[in-house]
């Protein structure tokens, strides 16, 4: 007997409700996770804070910081059960079109240069590694340095 077929994944402004959600998932996928004050703080700052559901389930979320006329991605994250299915580049190609809607000229992100797959995410969409921002993020010892990626739109 064949799989049932997946529904359509949906993108839905993240809420107060997701938040507990949102934090079991990204406690599961980084070593360094957000907290859930960093993801309410997000959504009071006006953040754009977007969630993706698949097969009815929050499977992923990310967050985007709007300056004048720059995007910075904060957060894209995509359930590790529901990993390689192209909803990561789905998500990324979602918040391209949010922050080009919103007047953004550049998108702009940071990525660890162990985080092969997020690397390999964001040049497959055509970002560009612009530079490194040393001893940026906190690692299992002592501190890891930043790629700052970027990208036109
Ligand atoms: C990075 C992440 C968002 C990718 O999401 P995903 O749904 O697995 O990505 P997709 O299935 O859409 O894959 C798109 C491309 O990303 C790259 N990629 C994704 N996972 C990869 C992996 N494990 N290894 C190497 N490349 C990978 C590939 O180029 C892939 O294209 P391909 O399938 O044609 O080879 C996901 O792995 C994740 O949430 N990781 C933990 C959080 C994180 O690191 N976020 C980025 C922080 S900057």
């Amino acid at each position: 007997m064949s799989a049932l077929p997946r529904s359509l994944p949906r993108f839905r402004p993240m809420r107060a409700i997701d938040l507990e959600g949102v934090a079991a998932i990204e406690c599961h996928i980084y070593t360094h996770p957000w907290t859930i004050g960093n993801f309410r703080d997000s959504l009071d700052a006006g953040y754009s804070c977007w969630v993706l559901e698949s097969d009815g389930a929050l499977t992923g979320y990310g967050v985007l910081m709007m300056g004048i006329d720059e995007a910075h991605l904060l957060n894209l994250s995509i359930a590790r059960a529901r990993q390689r299915e192209g909803l990561g580049g789905l998500l990324l190609d979602f918040y391209i079109g949010r922050a080009r809607d919103m007047g953004a000229r550049a998108m702009f992100l940071e990525v660890r240069p162990s985080n092969l797959a997020g690397r390999s995410l964001y040049r497959r969409a055509g970002v560009r590694e612009l530079a490194m921002r040393r001893n940026y993020y906190p690692a299992v010892t002592g501190r890891e340095d930043a790629i700052l990626m970027g990208l036109d739109l």
